[in-house]
Parts: structure tokens; C-alpha cells; sequence
């Protein structure tokens, strides 16, 4: 009896062995299977959705009255340039020449190939064939509220694309003062600058540099130019007209171009809208 009572506890000694070595393999494999590498996170793939919240979403909308680091637009109309939802006047921060050599430098990047650099709205591209892009030296924008120049820039404006991506509305504004000193260059007189500096119009500075007279006159599109982008079907490719035989250059149609004194000027359309000129 003591024997089998020996034995018997003996045994179940072993047997309360194997299954401590039986639960440590177990584990082992259990633990090892729940490692987790890096490239197997639990985290949320941009586009897919996720079962982790109840509404699927991985993308979370903003937390209620919370204010992401970037975001705290206290100052609606720097970023608007919208007053109660008109337009408003004036600039957000004062325009040191600092700004205006910032504006001019954007404006000079992002604005002449379609508005030129004096902003009359021939540049380079619409003389290649885009819509004319609008004249800063017209009445109606002449007395836009400055709020109107960021508006069209950061939303675009009919044909214009707008400008939102490119541009931080800090260099807008500075564009913005920038259009304004164009504008006001156009219309300058004794007064408005310092004693000592001296404005000219540009019809004498023409004459006095052996310009065409023609110089001066507002730029008109070439007989080439058409209306119209390509993805509407008007615009036709400006075929070059055939060389002449002879040095070509006097048949040149470009109306900006510089032409040496006495060169007959290319083919002009008629003057447009009343701008006063220099
Ligand atoms: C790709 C050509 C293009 C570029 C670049 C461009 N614009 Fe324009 N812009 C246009 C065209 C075209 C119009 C006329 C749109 C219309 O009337 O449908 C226009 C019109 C405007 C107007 C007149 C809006 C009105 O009330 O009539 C303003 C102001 C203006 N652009 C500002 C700018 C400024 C500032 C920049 C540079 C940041 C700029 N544009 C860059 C093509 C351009």
C-alpha cells in the first residue's frame, strides 16, 4: 500500500512536470506567434477604411474646439481678404518697401507671364494666344478695394486659375501692394515723389531714347493672337508667316517689340478703353 502510495505520488510528480515543460513550449510558441513586426503595425493606411471606430473612418475629422498646430486663423481677413463677406480695403500689415520688393519679386514670378510686368494684361502667354488677362490700369480696378487682388489671386477669377497653392497668403498680400504701386506708378506726378526725383511719361522717355512713338501706346495682341484656351476648341496654333527673302525682322508683328528707330511699326489694333497714357 505505501509502495503503490510512493509510486502513485512519484508519478504524479512527473506528470505535473511534463505539463509545466507542456505549458512553457505552449507558451513559447504563443508568445513567439504574437510578436509583432514593424511592417505589421496597427495602423491606418491612408484611403482605407478601419473597423476600429464605429463610423469606419481611419481619417478623423477635427476634434471640437481643438486648434491644429498652423490653424489658428484669428486674423480672418489676412487669409480672406473678405470683411463680413465683402471685400474689404486696405492692407493687414503696413507696406514697407521690404513688402514691395517681396510683391514685386512674386508678382514678377507668378503674374508677367500673363498680366506683363507693367500689368496691362499682355504678357508673354496671351501673346502667344491665352485670354487676355485682366488690366490693373483700368477705372474699375484702378478703385477695386485691395481685398479684391487676394481674393482673385487665392480663388482665381473666370479664365485665371488661381494662385492659393503657390502662394502664402503673406506673398499675396505683398503682390497685392505691389499691383497697388503699379497702379499708382501709372498716374504719377511731381508730387508724389521725393524733391529731387523726377517723373518722365514714358512718351518722352521714348522720344529722348530713339523709340518708336508707338512705344508708349498701350500693348495691343498681335493679329495672331486668338481668344481662347486650348481645351475649348477655339484656340487655332499662330502659324509663322512665310520669311521674306530679305532681313524679316520689319515684318514682325510683335507690337512690343523694341524696333530701331524708323522701322515701321507692325500691324496695330485699335486702341482700347480710355486708359489714360503717360
Ligand atoms: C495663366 C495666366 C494668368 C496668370 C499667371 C495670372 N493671371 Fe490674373 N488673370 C488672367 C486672366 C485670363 C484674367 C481675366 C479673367 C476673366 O476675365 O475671365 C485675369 C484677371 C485678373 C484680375 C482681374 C479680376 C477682375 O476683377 O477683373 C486680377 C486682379 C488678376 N488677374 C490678378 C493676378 C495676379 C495678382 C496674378 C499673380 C499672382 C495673376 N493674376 C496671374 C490670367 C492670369
Amino acid at each position: 500500500m505505501r509502495g503503490n502510495r510512493e509510486q502513485g505520488v512519484g508519478s504524479s510528480v512527473q506528470k505535473l512536470k511534463q505539463l509545466a515543460a507542456f505549458g512553457a513550449m505552449t507558451a513559447t510558441l504563443i508568445l513567439a506567434g504574437c510578436r509583432q513586426d514593424m511592417q505589421d503595425e496597427p495602423k491606418f493606411f491612408p484611403q482605407r477604411g478601419t473597423n476600429f471606430y464605429a463610423d469606419g473612418r481611419s481619417v478623423r475629422p477635427q476634434v471640437e474646439n481643438t486648434v491644429a498646430r498652423n490653424q489658428l486663423r484669428e486674423n480672418g481677413y489676412f487669409y480672406t481678404g473678405l470683411i463680413n463677406g465683402k471685400e474689404g480695403d486696405g492692407m493687414p500689415f503696413p507696406a514697407t518697401l521690404e513688402v514691395l520688393e517681396r510683391g514685386q519679386e512674386r508678382y514678377n514670378v507668378y503674374c508677367t507671364p500673363c498680366h506683363s510686368r507693367v500689368g496691362n494684361g499682355v504678357g508673354m502667354i496671351v501673346q502667344r494666344g491665352y485670354m487676355k488677362a485682366g488690366n490693373f490700369n483700368t477705372v474699375r480696378l484702378e478703385t477695386a478695394p485691395l481685398g479684391h487682388f487676394f481674393h482673385v489671386i487665392s480663388n482665381g477669377y473666370g479664365a485665371m486659375p488661381d494662385y492659393a497653392a503657390q502662394i502664402v497668403p503673406e506673398d499675396r498680400w505683398a503682390i497685392v501692394a505691389y499691383i497697388k504701386a503699379l497702379q499708382l506708378s501709372q498716374k504719377a506726378t511731381q508730387a508724389d515723389v521725393p524733391p529731387g526725383a523726377h517723373v518722365e511719361p514714358l512718351s518722352s522717355i521714348a522720344e529722348r531714347e530713339g523709340l518708336p512713338a508707338s512705344f508708349a501706346d498701350e500693348w495691343t495682341l498681335p493679329p495672331t493672337a486668338v481668344t481662347g484656351t486650348p481645351d475649348n476648341g477655339l484656340y487655332v496654333l499662330p502659324m509663322p508667316a512665310p520669311a521674306p527673302s530679305t532681313n524679316g525682322e520689319g515684318s514682325n508683328s510683335r507690337p512690343n517689340a523694341t524696333q530701331p528707330a524708323g522701322t515701321p511699326a507692325g500691324p496695330r489694333e485699335p486702341q482700347q478703353s480710355g486708359v489714360p497714357k503717360q
